[in-house]
């Protein structure tokens, strides 16, 4: 009976104690410092949601603040809107010089935007959209690198009710074209190329190759990015300068119902075709207006706001283009890689802009510790008062070493939670109210409700390990999937019934509600009988001094169920060699237990990620099992899987000479 209790759910073993109270600065300042916040919202849900929508301005008020019709959900029932107005009109009598985006390409280029040019681009592109046929509710794909015609495109759509799919730059032909047909997109809004790592990315040349399998796609927009000589196609290619030449810098913005779609974006899931998550107008915007003005306290007089996502993915969407365009604040918007020309690319950008909040990703995180503080120690830090992290869960190593080397030891970290699904963040703490802990994304944001349960849906209660669950719905998360509601049902109701909705990660809640994430629960490993998270024996091995990143799979054991293969990254000036070996295993055994040890280490310098840097662990767990490798479309660095292929393969060449 027990031993069912335990597999059930997932032990959470490791314990992280460390603490830090919002500094007393900080919080005199912020922009949200009562914390009777959270009693207001938990007491009425709604109409803390109804406050927040008030940030934004509607041609029409809502009738309604939730039509609940589990798994369904509609908000702000009747209220008109426009979302581009709400990023530009709205802000021009009193801030239309403030700058939009500080835009920084990766050569060396530059160009600052403020929201009068931003609203007169935006104008012209839809007033051309409008030309070209584009009516409220068509698609338009948009493959762009990260250049101001891309968040531009983005309002454009909005402007005149067209739903934009963006496809991030780095995707394959082969993903566009799926992405373009899964949508029926009527145009393509692409450029000649962009640059990363000083390498030439070909879009026109992977977007031709996506339109020849496709038949939606009527007329082509063409930025010219990169000056290369790229094949347009006569009645179909239109160069985009030439296009918004003639076009008046006035559009009326078209009056939008809060429920109109505003985007669709996909999502690859761990298994079958990416899912094209839908996103609607006022409940969207109102939670990533709300979110970014309070988790990221920001000021828009004075703040440079830098998130260092890239647009294709939803950090971007939310939390580079809706929420601090809704919000009226100044962004950096930077083209290319963090570590070109040099390791220390971010850092020469926070000094010369002096950005003030950064928000990046744990995979960016731990990159950096590898490379070593010297990079950042080259440059002035100092106007940074707030970093945030999105993506994964962050190690509590990784947590220190971006408070204390980024940080200065001063700005608080915001672990924020969320998904493309979600919209908006959903866990995160409010910086000048919560207490932080290394690992901890810390609380539901008002108005959120969550909880850990066990498969049958009863809550796990503090300590133990289990499913995190959303109880109530959040106006900024998806409606459904683009033409297949059934999948919306099936993949995030199904398990616990239509009111509870299921991201598929696991979490702990230790004893004053702070939320713990554990990862996917596909990444849980049985181990003896125990459910053990990759998270926290990767989190154990970058806590070594020697470690800067970590993933850790199952491997198929006959005695064990599992047994543990740990894949690790030593930080710069470390060896991985046997010894080292050895000290890991002791290490983790200390911080975990024995049960968590791994059987074997396999060091490299770099693990398989996703295009958006989360690590591949089935393509590792493949790796250990020596079976085939399954879909590697996502993969971003394909190469470093030969290579760990080639020294796992040696190393049970090995044990086997033993
Ligand atoms: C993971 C990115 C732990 C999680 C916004 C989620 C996190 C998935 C965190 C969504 C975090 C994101 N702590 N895990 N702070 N943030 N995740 O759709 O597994 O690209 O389900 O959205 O990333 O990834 P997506």
């Amino acid at each position: 009976m027990v031993e069912k209790e335990v597999e059930r759910t997932i032990d959470a073993l490791l314990e992280e104690r460390r603490e830090f109270e919002p500094p007393k600065e900080f919080t005199a300042q912020a922009n949200a410092n009562d914390p009777s916040i959270y009693e207001h919202a938990q007491k009425d849900p709604e109409a803390w949601w109804e406050s927040q929508a008030e940030r934004l301005s509607w041609s029409k008020k809502w009738d309604k603040v939730l039509e609940w019709n589990p798994p369904h959900q509609e908000w702000f029932v009747g209220g008109k809107l426009n979302a581009s107005y709400n990023c530009l009109d709205r802000h021009l009598e009193e801030s239309g010089d403030r700058i939009a985006y500080h835009w920084i390409g990766e050569p060396g280029d530059a160009r600052s935007i403020s929201y009068q040019e931003l609203h007169a681009e935006v104008c012209k592109l839809a007033n051309a959209l409008k030309e070209l046929g584009v009516q409220k509710g068509d698609r338009v794909a948009i493959y762009l690198p990260m250049i101001p015609e891309l968040p531009a495109s983005m309002l454009a759509c909005a402007r005149i009710g067209a739903v934009h799919s963006v496809v991030f730059g780095g995707f394959s032909a082969g993903s566009l074209r799926d992405r373009i047909n899964d949508a029926d997109c009527k145009i393509l809004i692409t450029a000649d190329g962009g640059y990363r790592r000083g390498q030439n990315v070909p879009l026109k040349e992977n977007a031709d190759e996506a339109l020849a399998e496709t038949e939606s796609i009527e007329k082509v927009i063409v930025v010219k990015r990169t000056t290369d000589d790229v094949a347009m196609s006569d009645g179909r290619d239109i160069v985009y300068s030439d296009l918004l030449e003639s076009q008046s810098d006035k559009c009326e913005p078209e009056e939008m119902d809060a429920e109109d779609m505003l985007y669709v974006l996909y999502t690859s899931g761990t298994t079958g075709k990416p899912k094209g998550i839908v996103h609607t107008t006022g409940g969207y915007l109102t939670g990533v207006s709300s979110t970014h003005h309070l988790i990221f306290d920001i000021k828009p007089d004075s703040d440079v706001y830098w998130c260092a996502a890239d647009i294709g993915w939803v950090t971007g969407h939310s939390y580079i283009v809706y929420g601090p365009l809704a919000n009226g604040c100044t962004s950096i918007l930077y083209e290319g890689a963090p570590d070109y020309p040099d390791k220390d690319r971010y850092w020469s950008i926070v000094e010369e802009y002096k950005a003030t909040i950064l928000y990046t990703a744990p995979t960016a995180i731990r990159a950096m510790m590898k490379w070593g503080v010297d990079y950042p120690q080259k440059h002035d830090l100092s106007s940074l008062r707030l970093l945030g992290s999105v993506g994964e869960p962050i190690n509590p190593e990784a947590w220190i070493w971006y408070q204390e080397f980024i940080g200065a030891g001063k700005a608080p970290v915001v672990d924020t939670w969320w998904q493309t699904e979600t919209g908006a963040i959903m866990i995160s703490a409010l910086p000048g109210i919560t207490k932080l802990k290394p690992g901890s994304a810390t609380v539901p944001f008002p108005g959120v409700v969550a909880d850990v349960v066990d498969e049958k849906g009863e809550p796990v209660g503090p300590g133990s390990g289990g499913y995190l669950v959303l109880k109530r719905p959040a106006p900024a998360m998806m409606r459904t999937i683009f033409g297949d509601d059934d999948r919306y049902r099936e993949t995030y109701f199904e398990r616990y019934g239509d009111e509870t909705y299921f991201p598929g990660d696991g979490a702990r809640l230790d004893d004053e509600g702070y939320y713990w994430l554990l990862g996917r629960v596909d990444d849980v490993m049985n181990v003896a009988g125990h459910r053990l998270s990759t998270y926290e024996v990767e989190s154990a091995l970058v806590a070594h001094e020697s470690v800067a990143e970590a993933a850790v799979v199952g491997r198929t054991d006959p005695k064990e169920g599992q047994a543990i293969v740990a894949f690790v990254t030593p930080r710069s000036g470390h060896e991985g060699n046997e010894d080292l070996s050895k000290e890991l295993r002791q290490h983790v055994g200390k911080a975990i237990g024995k049960i968590a040890r791994p059987q074997s280490i396999i060091f490299t310098d770099d693990l398989p990620k996703t295009r958006s840097g989360k690590i591949m662990r089935r393509l590792l767990r493949d790796v250990a099992d020596g079976n085939e490798l399954g879909d590697v479309t996502t993969l971003q660095n394909a190469p470093i899987l030969d290579e760990i292929k080639k020294k796992a393969d040696s190393q049970a060449d090995d044990k086997d000479d033993k």
